[in-house]
């Protein structure tokens, strides 16, 4: 078994005191095994940190590598036109080979940017090429193909037969889930309720508990598309999800911007997940999320740079600032602080997935999922009052990501991501 020092680091832990330590980490296979300072440990390898801030990699809990490639391509339009004139042809016109690009691309800007977990939704077909390229990559991924067989504005080409979708959905899940050394999970992704028959969404719930899998969809992230809900099934998104039986812990809604107080009540009875993706909402100018009445009512909140449509880059470091910036605007400069801003896009995500004992802190028994950030410049100023929070959330860029480990092995060093050469990706 492979054993790493990583040696004179300042530790942001992320662990239930927010601890921030100066020290080393000491890592047996794909394991943080202890914690201190100048640690007696017989390493393979030694990885100096010295003046450099060690983090938990970050947890996105809704992202589209599918639609890396559609970047630059759908601008200026709300959601529903957005899919119905730009996103959902693209997806239609995706091959095995676009689909596996568009994820390999994605997962480097990913892993670039210090993200080392994603939940991520891919097209109807191709989804074994997407998940070559996360098994390649070293990324830990939940992702599944979506699942869409009803909306008479989805392309012919787009369109399943509700069996048939189901079915490969469990092909998919049989090959996948828990491949590469549990690195790799399946998860259900039915689009939206405006694209999902009520059995296809009857059948998701059943198969999701028989198999013991998350189910990731989007719910109220536009008012059109609740209308449209609302006209169709007589009801408002989450009531209906309810309904059917899917709000259980094992759901996890993207957006969920316009929740009334009775869906908000669901979530929250349920223990429902929800996914934030401020770049996206402001993009597609879906409207702004709740995101502290959600937290103070104790609902698991991630953050998800969505597509690349909507966020460039998939960069957690903007994604932060969106989070915390658009919310000051609206209650206050306290209201979401680099904290808990931080909190979110680390233990917050491993809360939504389940994932709380295995990722997003730095604790002994935790996988080995980190960053290295390398803020030498602010260094240069030693007077300067170190407030670690702030500077992570408020002054740092992807640029500053200087390695990246997934699963106790070096995916990013030096700004090189391994298994990634970009230039056959841009091919
Ligand atoms: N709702 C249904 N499909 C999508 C999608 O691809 N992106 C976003 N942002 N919302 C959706
Ligand atoms: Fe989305």
């Amino acid at each position: 078994m492979k054993t790493k020092l990583i040696r004179n680091a300042v530790i942001m832990t992320m662990n239930d005191n927010n601890e921030v330590l100066e020290g080393d980490v000491a890592i047996a296979g794909n394991v943080i095994m202890a914690i201190g300072s100048e640690l007696e440990f017989e390493a393979d390898e030694i990885i100096d940190a010295g003046g450099k801030v060690l983090l938990p990699g970050f947890v996105q809990t809704h992202i589209h590598l599918c639609q890396t490639l559609f970047r630059g391509r759908a601008d200026d339009l709300a959601l529903i036109d957005w899919l119905r004139q730009k996103i959902w042809p693209l997806e239609a016109a995706h091959n095995e080979d676009s689909v596996y690009y568009s994820a390999l691309l994605g997962i480097g800007e990913l892993i670039r940017s210090g993200t080392t977990t994603i939940l991520d939704m891919e097209t109807v077909h191709h989804t074994d090429a997407a998940f070559r390229a996360i098994e390649e990559s070293g990324l830990r991924a939940l992702s599944g193909k979506v699942m869409m067989d009803y909306g008479t504005e989805v392309p012919l080409a787009l369109q399943e037969v509700t069996e048939t979708s189901l079915r490969q959905s469990v092909d998919l899940l049989e090959r996948w889930h828990g491949a590469a050394n549990g690195r790799i999970q399946y998860a259900f992704c039915p689009r939206f309720v405006v694209s999902c028959t009520e059995e296809l969404l009857v059948g998701v719930r059943d198969l999701s508990e028989q198999y013991n899998v998350k189910v990731h969809t989007h719910a109220s992230e536009n008012k059109d598309e609740i209308a449209l809900v609302e006209a169709e099934r007589g009801m408002r998104n989450v009531v209906y999800l309810d309904h059917i039986g899917l709000a259980r812990p094992n759901l996890i809604l993207a957006h969920s911007i316009w929740l009334d107080d009775e869906e908000k009540r669901i979530i929250r009875e349920r223990g429902v997940k929800v996914t934030h993706c401020p770049g996206s909402n402001m993009k597609l100018a879906s409207g702004i999320a709740q995101v502290p009445e959600l937290m103070r009512e104790g609902i698991p909140v991630g953050i998800g740079a969505d597509g690349a449509p909507c966020n460039n880059n998939l960069d957690m470091f903007q994604e932060m600032r969106l989070t915390a910036f658009i919310q000051k605007i609206q209650h206050g400069p306290t209201v979401m602080d680099a904290r808990t801003v931080l909190r979110m896009a680390t233990m917050g995500g491993a809360e939504v997935l389940g994932m709380e004992e295995e990722i997003g802190s730095i604790e002994v028994g935790k996988l080995a999922d980190l960053q290295i950030l390398d803020l030498e410049d602010f260094h240069a100023y030693p007077s300067y009052d170190a407030d670690w929070f702030s500077r992570v959330v408020y002054a740092a860029t992807r640029g500053d990501v200087d390695t990246v480990m997934i699963d106790g092995e070096i995916v990013m060093r030096g700004k090189i991501v391994k298994t990634i050469d970009r230039k056959r990706v841009l091919k």
